[in-house]
């Protein structure tokens, strides 16, 4: 059976640059032919480069069952090979054998850890903005096959798909932010699958909003500044700032168990420049201390503790308050001059927000506010915190919304841990 395919998928098959590794994103509209190239392409690798080893897999393993799977076996049936002969399936492995040597494990990465012995040539992911970012970078880390003498222009691929992202998420970042020529995302609309039923796409528009038909059929990316908290942050408010070993060094705490959330700042009489972040899962206070000194082990200025006000009084484990704790901790590290400055109670987040963005940009046009590329996790929070929609409450995520991507669990502290530092320096009365 001969295939003719569509233009984005010749595109997301074809690689176009010489570099060894090569990652690309199908971002298509519902049914635009996604899954169909996916799994061609992984079927077609298996080929080309005998002995090669594969792994697909999506965030959960129905998904990766369900679909992805499937269509592998459509496309081994429509090329005429058979189970036993040309490929093995085996199900208790969940492995895919072809007689060349080739072979294919489908997994979920929900437990990420149990993939790290493997030694792969290419992995396809089922919905990549699902899955977290540290993922994807383990991945990244497992494309080491030896390559074969017999395979003529090998290059190691990553290539997944997913719809696009209602929020910034790491995919927009990687893909279209942080341009790297070998680095492609391809853009498919569901209106350019000529293989779908007549009228799919009308029907689609129908049944939608106008926002969820441009974002889930026409594939565009979402209008992320919608309601944002954070107003005109720009690449202007992204500088690259250099640590001051004889600076003042500001630690502004959000106490969080998980994400524990404390951002590192240096200040002048009106600017602010957050260079690091502590952004730590399932830790205590004691151990975030910790990890500072192991950053910052010979700073000579002195150090300064902001943050929640709330954590000076809210310490169930200890007899110390937080913030005792990590003077404490310091000063028997060896900082000289430590102290703790925190409001007797903490302003309304309404405060904090206006502070901060009073410094972003104020009216008269002055940035005041820069935040280093370290601070990932403050950016995202810059990025994506918004207010639920038609009220001025801010949107977190809930519970079950953290179990379906993890990324989730990182919004909120880093943003509070940031803005009690900035509206104690700079409050703004209302
Ligand atoms: N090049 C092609 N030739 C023939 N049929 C195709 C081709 N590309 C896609 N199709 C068909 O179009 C339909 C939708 O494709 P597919 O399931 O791959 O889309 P998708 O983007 O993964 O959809 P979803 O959003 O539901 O995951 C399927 O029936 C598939 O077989
Ligand atoms: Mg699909």
């Amino acid at each position: 059976m001969n295939y003719n395919l569509l233009k984005a998928q010749r595109e997301f098959l074809e690689i176009p640059h010489e570099y060894s590794l090569d990652v690309a994103v199908y971002q298509g509209g519902f049914g635009s032919g996604k899954t169909f190239a996916g799994s061609l392409l992984g079927i077609l690798l298996c080929m080309k480069f005998p002995g090669i080893r594969g792994l697909v897999g999506a965030q959960t393993y129905t998904l990766v069952r369900d679909t992805t799977l499937q269509t592998y076996f459509e496309h081994l049936e429509n090329l005429n090979f058979q189970d036993g002969k040309d490929y093995d399936w085996s199900s208790s492995l969940q492995k895919l054998t072809f007689k060349n040597g080739s072979e294919i494990l489908f997994r979920h990465f929900d437990e990420p850890n149990k993939l790290k012995s493997l030694n792969l040539g290419f992995v396809e992911i089922e919905e990549m903005s699902d899955i977290p970012f540290s993922t994807f970078k383990m991945l990244l880390g497992r494309m080491r096959q030896s390559v074969k003498k017999s395979w003529k222009n090998f290059t190691y691929r990553i290539f997944g798909h997913t719809n696009p992202e209602y929020q910034r998420g790491w995919v927009y970042k990687t893909f279209v932010e942080d341009y790297k020529p070998n680095y492609r995302l391809i853009s498919a609309p569901t209106t350019e699958n000529i293989y779908l039923p007549d009228g799919f796409c009308d029907e689609l528009k129908k049944l939608y909003d106008e926002e969820y038909y441009r974002i889930f059929v026409l594939a565009q990316n979402g209008e992320y500044d919608k309601g944002l908290i954070i107003k005109d942050f720009t690449h202007e408010n992204v500088q690259e700032i250099k640590y001051q070993q004889d600076m003042d060094l500001h630690i502004t705490c959000d106490f969080n168990v998980d994400p524990m959330a404390w951002i590192l700042a240096h200040r002048t009489e009106d600017k602010v420049f957050f260079f690091d972040e502590l952004v730590i899962e399932n830790t205590t206070t004691a151990k975030a201390c910790d990890e500072f000194c192991s950053r910052y082990p010979s700073h000579k200025g002195k150090i300064i503790i902001n943050g929640d006000a709330s954590g000076d009084n809210r310490s169930c484990t200890s007899e110390f308050t937080n913030y005792v704790i990590i003077k404490k901790k310091l000063e028997r590290f060896g900082y000289e001059d430590v102290e703790v400055r925190i409001k007797a109670f903490n302003p309304p987040i309404k405060n904090r927000i206006m502070a901060f963005n009073s410094k972003v940009r104020s009216a008269d046009g002055e940035v005041r506010l820069f935040v280093d590329k370290k601070c990932d996790k403050l950016l995202y929070n810059i990025y994506n915190l918004r207010y639920k929609e038609g009220s001025s409450r801010i949107d977190l995520p809930s519970y079950h919304q953290i179990k379906q991507a993890k990324e989730l669990k990182f919004m909120g502290h880093p943003m509070d841990a940031a803005s009690y530092l900035v509206e104690f320096y700079w409050p703004i009365s209302i």
